[in-house]
């Protein structure tokens, strides 16, 4: 496809390896990156999930992304949108549709295979649109700062709620990387799952079809895979809570008896009962999330929500990089 190219910029495994055996050592508490999710079967798994009844968040930020005059109104013509961790492109066109005359399209992920795949279905769909699919950790801004230009205006795409895998400190990190990526006087628009009842939030995060226990267990084996462990998934149990204090969804794997784990050279102990965190999912309220924003370097020009109030999309201006 002549719209379409390729960027890998992901970097050698043995340094994240270390890391993934740093963090099982831990007497503490034992987690797992929730990066690690999202491989191929995970990311298949987690597309699954968008689509269950359980989970709201997908269907209250599509119904936003219907509110094309809000958007039209807000940003930029001619942009360049950079979505930050691709997902299906279910999203990104409704957002494309919206804006007047999108020039490029520079969709960002992790997993190789899911980026490949929606990238060309995406480039295929949109044969005017030119593609720069780039595998990536949000973390690489140098080399991201390379491929994104500053020629026409920039327009980040961060929907989904994935701001809120990552602890407050963090996120504020991140969204101040994501400024020095876009440029001063460049666009966010991101979407963030609101606070709400804690019955709701639970359900989405243990569905009654088992899809959500299925994704976290699949983190075993995706770390089996890439390290060579030996996790038995039929040994632990996928749990989810809201933590009030801290204000977060957390999913867990629980040790259902006492085992030990092979994982390179080591022997990785667990207690029956104890557990492997494996994700947090904020939830924030419109004025906590207003305030990280302005924290982070931006001006909050417009926010929208869904006819439940469940989830919001905030569109920020580049104030500060
Ligand atoms: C993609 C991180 C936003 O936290 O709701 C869904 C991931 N985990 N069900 C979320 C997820 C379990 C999702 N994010």
């Amino acid at each position: 496809m002549e719209n379409l190219n390729f960027y890998n910029l992901k970097e050698d495994t043995v340094l994240e390896d270390k890391e993934i055996i740093e963090n099982l050592e831990s007497s503490s508490q034992k987690k797992i990156n929730s990066k690690h999710l999202y491989d191929e079967i995970g990311s298949k798994l987690f597309e699954k999930i968008t689509n269950l009844d359980d989970y709201y968040p997908t269907r209250s930020e599509l119904e936003i992304l219907e509110k094309k005059n809000v958007f039209k109104k807000n940003l930029p013509e001619s942009a360049s949108v950079i979505e930050f961790g691709s997902g299906s492109y279910k999203k990104v066109k409704k957002l494309l549709e919206a804006l007047n005359n999108p020039k490029e399209y520079i969709p960002i992920d992790i997993s190789y295979e899911f980026l490949k795949t929606n990238a060309k279905a995406f480039a295929k769909k949109f044969p005017k649109i030119n593609v720069k699919a780039v595998c990536a950790d949000f973390n690489q801004i140098q080399s991201l700062k390379k491929i994104v230009q500053h020629k026409s205006k920039n327009l980040g795409f961060f929907p989904g709620s994935t701001i809120g895998n990552f602890v407050p400190d963090e996120a504020q990190k991140l969204l101040k990387k994501f400024a020095k990526i876009l440029g001063k006087d460049n666009y966010l628009v991101i979407g963030v799952d609101i606070r709400k009842d804690k019955k709701l939030m639970e359900k989405a995060y243990n569905d009654s079809q088992g899809v959500t226990a299925e994704f976290n267990k699949n983190i075993l084996k995706g770390i089996n895979k890439k390290t060579g462990a030996k996790f038995k998934t039929e040994y632990f149990e996928h749990f989810a809570y809201f933590n009030d204090d801290e204000k977060r969804i957390e999913m867990h794997l629980i040790s259902k008896k006492n085992q030990i784990v092979n994982i390179s050279n080591k022997k990785i102990r667990f207690d029956k009962g104890e557990t492997i965190h494996t994700e947090n999912s904020y939830k924030y309220s419109i004025e906590e999330f207003k305030k990280l924003s302005i924290s982070s370097g931006y001006k909050v020009i417009d926010f929208v929500t869904d006819k439940n109030k469940y989830f919001g999309v905030f569109f920020l201006k580049v104030i500060q990089t």
